[in-house]
């Protein structure tokens, strides 16, 4: 189902911002001219990875450490061992589309 999250201009660059899609809380990074959005909630101890940072391609997580890939969702450094999900996101005429 696709979701208008808000406009491209509202999201800073190499940020991540938080959004709550009803009950779901979804971390979205504007990066170099790409799009990622993935749960915002860390697969080890549900910390908001939104308080987080990136690296490259991955998003790492503030608590502990962990790292996910921003493309496929991945755990790709320790503690986490179980993947995030990550969703499709665009821009369509200035406004960003998510697909849950
Ligand atoms: S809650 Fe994310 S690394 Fe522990």
């Amino acid at each position: 189902m696709k979701h208008k999250l808000c406009r491209l201009e509202d999201l800073q660059n190499n940020t991540i911002t938080a959004f709550n899609l009803g009950d779901k809380k979804i971390a979205v990074v504007y990066k170099d001219n790409t799009l990622y959005a993935f749960d915002d909630c860390c697969t080890h101890e549900e910390c908001p990875l939104s308080d987080g940072y990136t690296e490259g391609e991955e998003v790492v997580c503030p608590c502990h450490g962990a790292k996910f890939d921003m493309r496929t969702g991945r755990a790709v450094a320790l503690p986490a061992v179980e993947d995030v999900n990550v969703y499709h996101i665009y821009e369509e005429d200035g406004d960003v589309y998510i697909e849950i």
